[in-house]
């Protein structure tokens, strides 16, 4: 698996993003309420896993959508490429232009790689462990701010509610302790802006491999943390909650969520 030839198809991939033109008999629902699947998350997924497979003949898939080669699963022998096709699919509905594609690599079960790429803002954000992590290619070190000192962001969906009491408690709590609030509609995008010292911190109740995969070693590359909100580790296998960001920042934080949970 060579990082940089993935990197390479997830522009491509970009550019199908950005070049879409979504008609509205081209979005369906999902599960849930609120959730939809548009044409281009379908098309992005088939496009990033055909050219990934002529790449890289054993790779597996833990893909968002229902495709073919797409078990959903993580490998316990060779490459799995975590695949969200469009993070931010409601942004892209309504031409926000605030999406993503994040591409995670686990290697025998074990995160390895990232990629998450905004093509609006031609952005690409990459990690390989223990070789860094970069934007653009430059290299990211994170500075260990508090809240205090930079954006906090948090994520919400209305097909995920579960503890949504818990989350606006402690987002009420955090606006008073931080310079400012934020909430992008696109984890990925959220997680790769701590990286780059962009936000302080980010968190969410519930999320999906994919939504974090590529971002956790992204984050973990440039001096950051990222864990589930009791500071639990993440799971990759299965979805979980999420807190995230410089190591004073997500400590400061884990401590509000301590306070509103009593
Ligand atoms: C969603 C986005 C959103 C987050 C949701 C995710 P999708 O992913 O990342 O910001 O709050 O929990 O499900 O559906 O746009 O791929
Ligand atoms: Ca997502
Ligand atoms: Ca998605």
């Amino acid at each position: 698996m060579d990082i940089n030839v993935i990197i390479e198809i997830v522009r491509e991939a970009g550019e199908i993003l950005k070049s879409a033109h979504l008609q509205k008999d081209q979005i369906f629902d999902k599960e849930g309420d609120a959730n939809f699947v548009t044409a281009f998350d379908m098309k992005i997924q088939k496009f990033l896993i055909e050219k990934i497979l002529e790449v890289d003949p054993s790779a597996s898939f833990y893909g968002e959508e229902e495709s073919a080669d797409n078990k959903k699963e993580i490998s316990s022998t060779g490459y799995t490429y975590i695949i969200d096709p469009i993070d931010g699919t409601t942004n892209f509905m309504f031409d926000y232009k605030t999406s993503c594609i994040s591409v995670g690599i686990a290697y025998k079960g074990s995160m390895y790689a990232g990629i998450i790429y905004n093509p609006y803002v031609d952005t690409m954000f990459h990690a390989v462990r223990n070789e860094g992590s970069y934007v653009n290619n430059r290299r990211l070190t994170l500075e260990n701010k508090g809240l205090a000192d930079g954006i906090s962001a948090f994520g919400c969906a209305r097909y995920n509610e579960d503890s949504t009491d818990l989350l606006f408690a402690t987002v009420k709590k955090l606006f008073y302790k931080t310079l400012a609030i934020r909430s992008c509609g696109s984890a990925a995008i959220e997680l790769a802006r701590i990286a780059n010292g962009s936000n302080a911190v980010y968190f969410e109740m519930l999320l999906q491999p994919y939504d974090y995969a590529a971002g956790a070693v992204i984050i973990e590359e440039a001096g950051g943390v990222i864990t589930q909100i009791d500071g639990s580790p993440i799971t990759i296998d299965k979805g979980c909650s999420i807190l995230a960001g410089t190591k004073k920042a997500a400590e400061e934080l884990r401590k509000l969520l301590d306070e509103c949970r009593v």
